[in-house]
């Protein structure tokens, strides 16, 4: 199964998102080998679902509370993504990790309360750009991984995205061999750690409709997370086409 992931981040407005989903439900549909999952607001998500005439979209949340409930002001928890219809979670994006002050451990309690209320999770990794040079990124993507998944996890629901940071919204990707590499890094750690065969490995960094082909062909990559290409419905698409 391949998948190509849209983070809307905090972008577009109920009616915009809705305007963009519209124009990608007309030109693509999801397959049995290959789906599309979009993350808008979850106030958007509401909306958009009510407003689209067939439930044939796949939503997930950008992020949940790492409590179940309660004296949490500003929180949302995986119950009521949940209860919104979502069905996936995306937990550990680079900007949580770094804007928001999220530890290895707070990722691994999200992920825990996601996965209780048997919401797939999209868990995202990812090296800084001196990391990179310094030759560190597979030891701490390890590292990442490690410190968030143990063997009691139902690995069924997951999905990881390597985002390296640098390459978020820069218009710089690793070189396609790096790609390759650390994906198969990643798929080796998962077997030696956890005793896992099997789990998509997603690739999410300065993605677009003229790099697209050359990622997904790759080996090893089991599909994209999309960020500001996946704001034009036209440009997802193309990309999609790709997958
Ligand atoms: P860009 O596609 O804008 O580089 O963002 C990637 C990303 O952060 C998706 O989660």
């Amino acid at each position: 199964m391949k998948f190509l992931i849209a983070n809307w981040k905090m972008n577009k407005n109920f009616d915009d998102g809705l305007k963009v989903i519209k124009a990608i439900r007309k030109k693509i549909k999801n397959k049995s080998n290959k789906k599309y999952i979009i993350l808008p607001s979850l106030q958007s998500t509401l909306y958009i679902k009510n407003n689209i005439v067939k439930n044939d979209v796949i939503f997930g949340s950008q992020d949940c509370s790492q409590f179940k409930n309660g004296a949490f002001t500003g929180d949302i928890s995986a119950e009521m993504i949940k209860k919104i219809g979502c069905k996936y979670v995306l937990i550990g994006h680079s900007e949580r990790r770094t804007i928001f002050n999220e530890t290895d451990e707070v990722l691994k309690t999200k992920m825990n309360r996601a996965l209780e209320q048997k919401l797939k999770v999209i868990f995202c990794v990812g090296e800084s750009l001196t990391q990179f040079k310094q030759g560190k990124s597979i030891p701490f993507i390890i590292k990442q991984i490690t410190k968030a998944f143990d063997k009691s996890i139902n690995f069924k629901n997951v999905i990881i995205a390597y985002e390296p940071i640098w390459a978020i919204g820069t218009n710089v990707t690793p070189k396609m061999q790096e790609i390759d590499n650390i994906h198969y890094k990643i798929k080796e750690a998962m077997k030696v750690h956890f005793n896992i065969t099997k789990i998509p490995i997603l690739y999410g960094g300065s993605v677009k409709s003229d790099n697209s082909a050359d990622i997904f062909s790759l080996k090893n990559v089991d599909g994209g997370l999309i960020g500001g290409a996946s704001l034009i419905a036209s440009e997802f698409c193309k990309i999609y086409d790709t997958l």
